[in-house]
């Protein structure tokens, strides 16, 4: 078999969207029948929370929907840009936090944007911060999240976004 893709979803803490990412999109996969083909992993370019669990109300919105999962927060280093094969970024700021971590064309290639894999995000780059939103806020979240590593999942299965 050949050598899975390795795929890093990174925001800002690594409590509430890209713990939901990397978990979701390792859901979807598996539901698909192609899981061993990925390993999957998250970061935060902030250390604000390392070693925290993921955010309660992230994960309350999440286990009503059927969802349950865990984690412990990271904080991104320089050498992701070369362990995985694609590195996913939340937002704007996340995405120019990690291009300035990047050295070479190689590595810079390597970094989307989340919201360009939504097939809903009508012209939206980013996955919001819900930080100081209510409850709709993480709702909103998690259905631009679910969407998110669908069209992620497709994009890579059907050969239009090219890895390695
Ligand atoms: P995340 O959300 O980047 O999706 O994990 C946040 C986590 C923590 C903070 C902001 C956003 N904070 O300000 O501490």
């Amino acid at each position: 078999m050949s050598t899975p893709t390795r795929i890093l979803f990174v925001c800002l803490g690594n409590i509430i969207r890209s713990p939901l990412g990397e978990k979701l999109f390792e859901h979807v996969a598996n539901e698909a029948g192609v899981g061993e083909k990925y390993e999957v992993d998250s970061a935060g370019t902030s250390a604000y929370h390392i070693g925290e669990l993921p955010d309660e109300r992230m994960r309350r919105t999440a286990k009503r929907r059927g969802f349950a999962y865990s984690g412990s927060a990271r904080q991104v280093k320089p050498r992701d840009l070369d362990d995985f094969d694609l590195v996913i970024a939340m937002d704007m700021e996340n995405m120019h936090n990690l291009l300035a971590l990047a050295g070479t064309e190689e590595q810079r290639a390597k970094i989307h944007l989340m919201r360009s894999f939504d097939p809903d995000a009508d012209g939206a780059v980013a996955v919001p911060d819900p930080w100081y939103d209510g409850p709709q806020g993480f709702e909103t979240v998690y259905d631009i999240v679910d969407r998110s590593v669908r069209g992620l999942l497709h994009a890579i299965e059907s050969g239009n976004l090219k890895v390695k």
